[in-house]
Formats: C-alpha cells, structure tokens, sequence
C-alpha cells in the first residue's frame, strides 16, 4: 500500500568507497578518484535508481592518517570541477557540492553555485559545513580553526550575503540589481555577475553537530545530513529536536532529514555478512606495540589504534596475543566492560556471531569494531536492508538516507539493483521522477525573488 510520504535517498560519492578497506575490495578500483568516466558512470547509475542527488564531501586539507580511518579523503578532485562533469553525464539527479565559508568568501561561493545551477538546469545544492580540521587553517594562513560561535556566527553572515547575491543576478523579469551589503565581517556591492539561478535560491545542506549547527539547520537548511546518533531513541530524539526547532520559523515541513547509511548487502544474508567479514579483513592493522601518542582517527575509535592492545584498552580484558580467527571464549567476553557490551551487541548485529551462540565472536572481530561518527551500517539481504531503512522513515528517526557505499562500484549498483526495487515495491520509494530540478525532487517551489535587500544602494531594476 503506497504511502503518501515518500523517501528521499542521495548517494555519498567518495570515488574509493567509504570503509576504511573499501578500495582494497578485488572489484574496487583504488584509482577512481581520478576517473571522471567511473565517477560519470556511478552518477548515472545513481539517476536510473531515481536517487535525489549525489553528494561530494570535501576537505580543504589532506592527512594521510586518513589511511586508518576514511582514506578516500586523502586525495580527490575538487567538488565543483566535478560536479560539473556529473551534471553533464546526467539529466535529473541532483548535484551536491560542499563548500565551507571559513575558508572561502560569499561572492566566490555564490556565483560558483549559481554557475553549478545553470550548467545543471536547477539540480545544484550547497552543503554549508563550517570544517573540524585545523590543517585546513594551516592552509588558508591562518594560526588555528576558528570556534564554534566564530565560525557559525561567519557562517551566516555569508549564507545571508550569498543569498542575496542569487536574487542580485538578473531573472527572465528583471535586471541585476546592487547588493550594498555591509556587515560584520563582508562589505559586498554585488550585484552578482551569474544570472539569477534556476532553483531562485540553491537547495541548502547543512552537516554539523553543534547547537549552533542545529539552529542554522532549522532556519535555513532544506536538507539536514544527520551525524550519527548510537541508539535509535537517540536518533529520534535528534529528529524530533530539528522539527520542533524547525516549527518554530514554521518550515517543519520543509526540512529533510538524512542521516548516513552504509549497507552491506547482497542477495543472501550469508553472503552480505561474508561481504563484510572480507572487507573488514583488508582493514591494515597496527603493529601491536608502537610507540607514540594515541592520537590518529581511525583505529577502533578516537585516540585507539586498530590492534589487540587497543582493543584490549576498549574491551577491559587482555586479549593480547590470539590468533584474529579464533573465537573469544564465552568467559572473556562476559567481563569485558560497559562500552565493550554495547559494541558486543553491535558486532552481533552486523556479523550474526554471538557470545555463546554456534558461532562466536572472534578477536578479529574485536580489533574491527569501531563505531562510525559518520553512517550507520547495516548488513544484510535486500528484504533486511529496506526493513531497516523503512523502521527509521517510519519511526521518527529519518526522512531518507545518503547512502555510503563501502566499495565502488559494487556498493552502488548492490543497493540501486537489490534494495530500491524493495522500496519500490513497498510504496517507499518513486519508480520515476516527476521533475527535472532538485527542488522538484524535494517538493519544494521556486522562491519568489526578494525585495531588494538593502536601501542604501539604488536598484538599477
Ligand atoms: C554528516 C556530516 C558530514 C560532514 N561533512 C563534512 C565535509 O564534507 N567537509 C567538512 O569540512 N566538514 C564536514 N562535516 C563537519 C562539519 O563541518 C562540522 O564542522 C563538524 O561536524 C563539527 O560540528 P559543528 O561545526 O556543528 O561543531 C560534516 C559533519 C557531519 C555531521
């Protein structure tokens, strides 16, 4: 029975895949994220799926550390260069591009992104993040990474600015107009030198964390791409605190909200679980005994490296010194402490291997556990992914999903050829889309073009 609500699904494209092994997958290709045809090909396939759009994270610094934990952000194209050659592979799928106003200024991000949108036809969208990396500032001259109040506080001057500058560019109505922006931290003239873009205002992503990420989600976002939350109250909770945040400029109902998903799945739910037991498998381990901070990303969690000490550490048992196939016996994994129980349980959802079941957890398990700040991974058949998928839609914790895929392509084409058929036939999903732009696809109209922003400056209209 089709429901009235319907899905909203986006592709997280990180050309060599989103586990921390992905590239190291036989059918992955660890040279993707140079190959504008792989990157084309993997946007098209996301549009045949009726996907809303594809996304491109972006850093502005790299740190090969990155290897341990998301290596496919050591090294890429820039978004926009590549959004432009997704655009043009493709018709209907949305175009999602990150650009951070710490680093960069209103005018540069404006007339990029209504450039974007006019190349598309009306399927760019921004993702406002304001960064949580301070090599980034090391790039840009500066001596350290702004906090979060300075940051936000920028961050919305900027939006403000950069949205006045798309209704500064000239409309099939009327001329460009001035801008005469004088703030806090810009002094802009405009008008923009783009014409007015086709969405009227650029559909706007935000993804952060913070209090003041959240209220700048509610005000202004259309899409909100959710950080992870451990348990699924949590996740509803946060759902609920956007809405309700949302309610009160009285756009609850044209937020979306998406968090992260990586699924592993494949036609049995035998064959998803040996998917990821391969992939974990590839995982480079550290040395057991290295000397130094435990600092890096990645690992087992913050600060931890991914060997049996750490998990040792993690765990509150010694586990130093086993074999990473054998099984852990029952007695070891009965003391282990408070935060290692909760990753029990979630190594027996993703694995199927239990404490003292027919087939038990092993140390390799352990070493591989580590929680995801990012996606919610979920490993199964076809029919295992979309109930999990639909219990989130349908039970106040997601409007849809930006979908991770572990290794590319094969990730891809698992979920577009297994799981969204599923949904389909569920009535969750569309099987075509009934628009061209991005804002068609979310249900959202055209902004009219606002009055002139400023009157210190004539209008030329
Ligand atoms: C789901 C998600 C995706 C993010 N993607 C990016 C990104 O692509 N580039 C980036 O610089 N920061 C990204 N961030 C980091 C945010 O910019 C933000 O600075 C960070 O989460 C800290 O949160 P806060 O700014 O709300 O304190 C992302 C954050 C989340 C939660």
């Amino acid at each position: 029975m089709p429901t009235e609500r319907q899905l909203h699904l986006g592709l997280m494209f990180w050309a060599t895949g989103t586990h921390a092994a992905g590239w190291r997958h036989p059918d992955a290709r660890a040279d993707a994220a140079y190959d504008i045809d792989l990157i084309q090909e993997v946007t098209a396939e996301a549009e045949r799926a009726k996907f809303d759009f594809v996304f491109l994270g972006d850093r502005l610094a790299s740190d090969p550390s990155l290897q341990y934990s998301n290596p496919a952000q050591i090294s890429r194209l820039e978004p926009f260069a590549t959004a432009t050659a997704m655009a043009a592979a493709t018709t209907r799928i949305g175009v999602v591009v990150t650009a951070n106003p710490t680093y960069s200024d209103p005018y540069s991000i404006a007339r990029l992104l209504a450039s974007l949108d006019h190349v598309s036809a009306g399927r760019a969208a921004w993702n406002l993040v304001t960064g949580a990396d301070t090599a980034a500032a090391f790039n840009f001259g500066r001596e350290e990474h702004w906090d979060t109040a300075k940051r936000y506080a920028w961050a919305q001057e900027c939006l403000q600015v950069v949205r006045d500058l798309w209704d500064s560019g000239a409309d099939a109505g009327s001329g460009p107009r001035p801008l005469g922006h004088r703030g806090t931290y810009f002094s802009v003239d405009g008008p923009l030198d783009v014409a007015r873009p086709p969405q009227g205002q650029v559909v706007l992503f935000n993804a952060g964390t913070s209090d003041q990420s959240r209220e700048l989600s509610a005000r202004e976002a259309d899409i909100v791409f959710a950080g992870m939350q451990p348990t699924f109250a949590l996740r509803q909770a946060y759902y609920a605190d956007i809405k309700e945040r949302a309610d009160r400029y009285d756009r609850a109902d044209q937020v979306t909200i998406l968090p992260g998903l990586t699924p592993i799945v494949a036609p049995t739910t035998e064959e998803a679980v040996e998917l990821y037991d391969l992939l974990n498998s590839l995982l480079v381990l550290d040395p057991e005994e290295e000397p130094g901070e435990l600092v890096r990303k990645g690992g087992i969690g913050e600060g931890h490296r991914r060997n049996l000490s750490s998990a040792s550490r993690v765990f509150g048992v010694e586990l130093r010194g086993n074999d990473l196939a054998a099984e852990v016996p029952a007695e070891t994994l009965a003391a282990v402490s408070e935060e290692g129980a909760l990753r029990l349980a979630e190594i027996t959802r993703l694995t199927r291997r239990t404490v003292d079941g027919p087939r038990r957890i092993t140390y390799g398990d352990l070493v591989h556990a580590a929680p995801s700040e990012l996606s919610h991974t979920v490993v199964g058949n076809p029919e295992e992914v979309a109930d999990m998928i639909q219990e989130w839609f349908e039970g106040g914790a997601a409007d849809g999903f930006n979908i991770y895929p572990a290794y590319v392509p094969g990730s891809v084409t698992a979920f577009t050829e297994l799981v969204v058929p599923v949904l389909q036939r569920r009535g969750l999903y569309r099987k075509d889309y009934t628009g061209s732009t991005l804002r068609e696809h979310l249900g959202l109209p055209v902004p009219p073009r606002r009055p002139s922003p400023t009157s210190a400056v004539r209008s030329t209209d």
